[in-house]
């Protein structure tokens, strides 16, 4: 597996490989690997003949008072479930070397529309910051393909709408959510919580599992059925940021005509604040 830290020296590495005509997948990431994280490499590897990697925590998508400087590294971890997981090339830059010094000077990328609700008005900057960084290594790496988690449902629809506004040649695939037995999905910011609030916080899961299920069943009454699970939430002690049914493919809010959903959710438990999602298609005529 080959490290790269600068970007001269990750473009002299996969320069070769692209003039032996090899497929190069990327997977971006913060670090902290986990499961969920290794599964998009380990989908990566068979689409593609080279899987490159980046380890980045991105100043630029973290709020003032967001968890930058506390965002957990463990680089040495890092590298050995890449390493086992057959990984190619790891990118792990420095800030300087993506940024200039002036965070405030920088061209930034935003997405219009799908950026703008749920997580972006929640985390404002946020999705800009993403759609930055994702373009910068886009153009680093100039991968083939580039895999990205479907927990992170808002980040992969704001991905998918930059690559098409800017013509970028890329093709962008979603990977399953990877969850805890207890349904939790993983996340990096697990690790702040304790195993009481991480059993409790599959909670979550659980309500959109319902929720799902009273969809599938017919019931027309969102209003009623996102004022229950937001009590289900609330009431273990978390504090829901929002809830919502929307579909798929915008976000936009559904209605019981639509089809193609996706159930969105963001909870605070304590400090740490985790999203989770599901996204399912109903059956045309269901109601008959
Ligand atoms: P990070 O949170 O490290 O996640 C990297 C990738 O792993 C994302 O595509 C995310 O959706 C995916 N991922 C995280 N948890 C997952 C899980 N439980 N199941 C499946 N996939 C999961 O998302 C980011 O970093 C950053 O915003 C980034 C895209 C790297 C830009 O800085």
């Amino acid at each position: 597996m080959d490290i790269v830290e600068s970007k001269n020296q990750l473009k002299k590495v996969l320069d070769i490989h692209r003039a032996n005509g090899k497929v190069i997948g990327l997977v971006p990431t913060m670090g902290n690997l986990h499961d969920g994280h290794i599964s998009l490499v380990a989908m990566a590897k068979p689409q593609c003949d080279i899987v490159a990697t980046s380890i980045f925590v991105n100043p630029l998508q973290f709020g003032k008072n967001e968890d930058l400087s506390a965002y957990p590294r463990t680089l040495t971890e890092d590298l050995q479930r890449l390493e086992q997981a057959g990984c190619d090339v790891v990118f792990i830059p420095a800030v300087s070397e993506i940024y200039a010094e002036n965070l405030d000077d920088e061209t930034i990328i935003h997405v219009p529309g799908i950026s703008e609700g749920y997580c972006g008005k929640s985390r404002p900057g946020h999705f800009d910051g993403v759609a930055t960084v994702v373009s910068k290594l886009f153009h680093m790496v100039s991968p083939h393909k580039a895999y990205f988690g479907l927990k992170d449902y808002q980040q992969f629809l704001v991905i998918n709408k930059m690559v098409r506004d800017l013509a970028m040649p890329i093709e962008i695939i979603g990977a399953p959510i990877k969850r805890e037995a207890s349904g939790l999905a993983m996340s990096s910011r697990n690790n702040y919580l304790s195993q009481t609030q991480r059993s409790t916080a599959s909670v979550l899961n659980r309500v959109l599992e319902d929720i799902k299920a009273r969809l599938i069943a017919g019931d027309p009454n969102f209003r009623e059925i996102l004022d229950s699970g937001t009590a289900t939430i609330d009431a273990t002690g978390m504090r829901t940021d929002y809830l919502a049914i929307c579909n798929a493919d915008d976000l936009t809010p559904a209605d019981p005509t639509s089809q193609r959903l996706v159930v969105l959710a963001a909870a605070f438990m304590g400090a740490t604040r985790l999203i989770d999602n599901i996204r399912f298609t109903l059956k045309e005529g269901h109601k008959d």
